[in-house]
């Protein structure tokens, strides 16, 4: 295969090293690397001309005072420069065709490419396929990556991403996991990975603060005991999206640390934006909740009512937090709980609190995962922010957090 590389820096250099041990690469850059063994045509119009694949790995920079070497936690939020990527995504469509796949490997923010990017390219095929690489191991991240991530418009296996598997194949050392996703899940992939990255760190920073102003600790022991903990914590567990946090121990806890962080003088409230965003998070799942009560003129009931599945018991109940939410925005909210003898009957828009297969997966408890607390009367509305309930005969169900078309 024919390829070009608009945009040889940090990233998109050394991948085109790599990509030239098994393809015939050009490259294209403002300022070429005189060093590299990469021949560099003088203009985007030659580097294009009879292409198969077309990456872009152009600078999408931020404003000079974000880059973190200076404080940058009270400066106004702020997208990344798409004008590069546009400039250049426009003057690529000018000499490309259908038979070209042009593929922005530049990362971007959830939404930019279906408003702004794509629409730049009318004559060639486009994917947007953001890398995860790390300065210093550009080339060994290349070959070796923890994951691909392909991004199409309607997040199918399109005959374009198996042609970038394809492409992708003879280059890999290892057996990546492939991520097919819409052009906004792939942005979002790529963006909520770093700032994992970030979130990871700025909490085992907190516990090295603690240590530091509390004494007789070492972060390493804390640390150590929570990268052990394999089951709950250094797993796939709490990483799916649903209810919030929630039981006699988490919310209070955050809390407790809030009054510790400040109490050590620490300087900083990591879990007061956590306990904000639980709060925010109950209140946009109950206005979603009241917006369809008023359209549909149903009541509102929340199915499990304790702070989950198979206990009685309602401390830190995310359900009742979600019930003072949709009181809060005016509307009534009922129960259906066995263990809290909440009972309900009737049709209504019922919110899916519970879930036990969520809950309990790989717990070894017995339990029916089938088993609803009561029978879902026809022309209701089930919203199910777990998204595990598929059909249920006569009624409609909404998978909260699934928005694609
Ligand atoms: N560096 C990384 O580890 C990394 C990893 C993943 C993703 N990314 C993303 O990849 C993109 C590029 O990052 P980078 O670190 O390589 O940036 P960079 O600044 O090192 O490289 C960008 C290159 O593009 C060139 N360029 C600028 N304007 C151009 C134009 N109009 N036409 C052609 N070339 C032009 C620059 O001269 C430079 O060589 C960014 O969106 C970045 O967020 C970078």
């Amino acid at each position: 295969m024919k390829i070009a590389m608009i945009g040889c820096g940090k990233l998109g250099l050394p991948c085109a090293e790599v990509m030239q041990e098994v393809y015939d690469v050009i490259g294209y850059d403002i300022e070429p690397n005189q060093e590299s063994k990469i021949f560099f045509a003088k203009t985007i119009k030659e580097a294009v001309d009879n292409r198969d694949i077309i990456f872009i790995a152009v600078p999408t920079p931020h404003d000079s005072d974000y880059d973190g070497r200076f404080p940058v936690s009270d400066l106004p939020p702020k997208n990344f420069n798409y004008t590069i990527v546009m400039d250049v995504l426009n003057e690529i469509n000018l000499y490309v065709n259908k038979n070209q796949l042009v593929v922005l490997i530049s990362t971007v923010l959830p939404g930019t490419v279906r408003k702004y990017l794509n629409p730049c390219i009318t004559n060639a095929r486009f994917i947007y396929n953001p890398y995860l690489i790390a300065m210093g191991s550009v080339k060994w991240d290349m070959v070796n990556p923890e994951c691909l991530i392909i991004g199409t418009e309607d997040g199918s296996l399109t005959n374009d991403s198996c042609l970038l598997i394809d492409f992708y194949k003879p280059l890999m050392k290892n057996n990546p996991t492939i991520n097919i996703g819409t052009w906004d899940e792939a942005e979002a992939i790529k963006i909520f990975y770093n700032t994992f990255i970030s979130m990871k760190i700025s909490f085992v920073n907190m516990i090295q603060d603690v240590a530091e102003k509390n004494g007789n600790i070492n972060v390493d022991v804390v640390t150590d005991a929570l990268k052990n903990a394999n089951i709950r914590i250094i797993s796939k567990k709490y990483l799916t999206a649903g209810m919030g946090d929630a039981g006699a121990c988490h919310p209070r806890d955050n809390i407790a640390l809030r009054y510790l962080a400040q109490n050590l003088n620490l300087g900083y409230d990591l879990f007061h934006s956590i306990m904000s965003s639980r709060d925010k998070q109950a209140e946009n799942l109950a206005v979603k909740l009241v917006d369809l009560a008023k359209e549909k003129k149903l009541p509102i009931v929340i199915h499990g009512r304790a702070y989950k599945p198979g206990v009685p018991y309602i401390d830190g109940s995310y359900s009742e937090l979600i019930g003072y939410y949709i009181k809060k925005n005016g509307y009534e909210v009922k129960y259906a709980d066995p263990l809290t003898g909440d009972i309900w009957k009737g049709k209504a828009i019922i919110l899916m609190a519970h879930n036990t297969h969520v809950t309990y997966e790989g717990t070894g408890i017995d339990i029916d995962h089938n088993k609803f607390y009561f029978n879902f009367e026809k022309g209701s509305v089930i919203v199910d922010p777990w998204r595990t309930i598929k059909n249920i005969d006569d009624c409609q169900v909404i998978h909260y957090g699934n928005t694609r078309k």
